[in-house]
């Protein structure tokens, strides 16, 4: 795909963006889920169900506020920097005008959705009178992007960064889409993922468009480069430390006793996700690899080895 090819999706945006299309969406306080038992394994396990079922709604507000902590990282120090630099043409890549107005839309849209989460954050403690336990200040990606970022000489950074938001934003895509269907959660939280999910089709097309157009015009030599970097963004985005000391923060603050927390730790430590093929996102990134062309160069596949099945 050449960037004079480029398609703007500006008319469907005007139509289906949440921020013109949606009403303000309010919790509900009825006796269903604030965030699905399937995304905090936690309140699952067997100590837990045990020694403390009555802490479960704690639990799950805690993990929705660190949530929409992530979301609002995401969007506003990831996606937005991101997108504002090709939509200001500050990128060194240049784009055409299209990509620019499309890439604004995507910082508009970022921008909105880290509102609508801090809104739901403001709603859930005034509900529920819970306030949140310290939240992380950064996300896996606020570590990953600059490792990337870093082994790449200067004229390949920005392409390095491009590609990183674009593998991120083609992946929690099917994270939130999973919330959307679980009839146990608020109908409220559920509506939120799906209009989160909405404008979220339309950015994983618009950056594997223009990773396309860039792969297209990349050098064999600035090819093999990205590609050695790839893995190690990868092994970063999809470490648990920051979930794992978030987990263990949030035992600290239940009110139970030393042996139920020892063994809810322990617990925490068994839940996760190996990084190699196996790992649920790893579906994801691979077809973006795909989508944007990247697979389709045999040094992205020697380099890929051990994610592809
Ligand atoms: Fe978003
Ligand atoms: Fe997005």
């Amino acid at each position: 795909m050449n960037a004079a090819d480029y398609q703007s999706f500006a008319d469907a945006w005007e139509n289906r963006a949440t921020i013109r299309t949606r009403p303000r969406r309010v919790l509900e306080n009825d006796d269903k889920l604030i965030y699905p038992l399937s995304r905090q394994p936690l309140v699952l396990s067997e100590t837990f169900l045990r020694e403390c079922p009555g802490q479960r709604d704690f639990a799950l507000v805690q993990t929705l506020y660190k949530f929409i902590n992530d979301v609002v990282i995401f969007e506003t120090e990831i996606v937005d920097r991101t997108a504002r630099s090709i939509a200001k043409n500050r990128f060194p890549l240049a784009f055409p005008f299209a990509c620019r107005y499309d890439a604004m839309t995507v910082v508009v849209d970022e921008d909105y959705h880290a509102l609508v989460a801090m809104d739901f954050m403001q709603q859930t403690i005034a509900m529920t009178g819970i306030t949140p336990i310290g939240l992380p200040d950064e996300i896996e990606l606020s570590r990953a992007i600059p490792a990337a970022v870093t082994l790449a000489p200067q004229h390949l950074r920005s392409a390095v960064e491009l590609i990183c938001v674009a593998i991120a934003e083609n992946t929690v895509t099917g994270d939130v889409a999973a919330f959307a269907k679980d009839d146990t959660v608020k109908q409220s939280i559920k509506g939120l993922m799906a209009d989160h999910l909405l404008d979220e089709g339309r950015h994983s097309g618009f950056w594997t468009r223009l990773v396309r157009i860039y792969w297209h015009t990349a050098s064999e030599d600035d090819r093999r480069c990205i590609a050695h970097i790839l893995p190690v963004f990868i092994s970063h985005y999809l470490t648990n430390d920051i979930q794992k000391s978030f987990d263990l923060r949030l035992i600290e603050s239940l009110p139970i006793g030393d042996g139920t927390r020892r063994a809810l730790k322990n617990e925490v430590s068994g839940l996760a996700f190996p990084i190699n093929r196996h790992h649920p996102l790893v579906a994801n990134i691979v077809r973006f690899f795909r989508s944007s062309s990247l697979l389709d160069s045999p040094c992205v596949q020697d380099a890929l080895g051990d994610y592809l099945a």
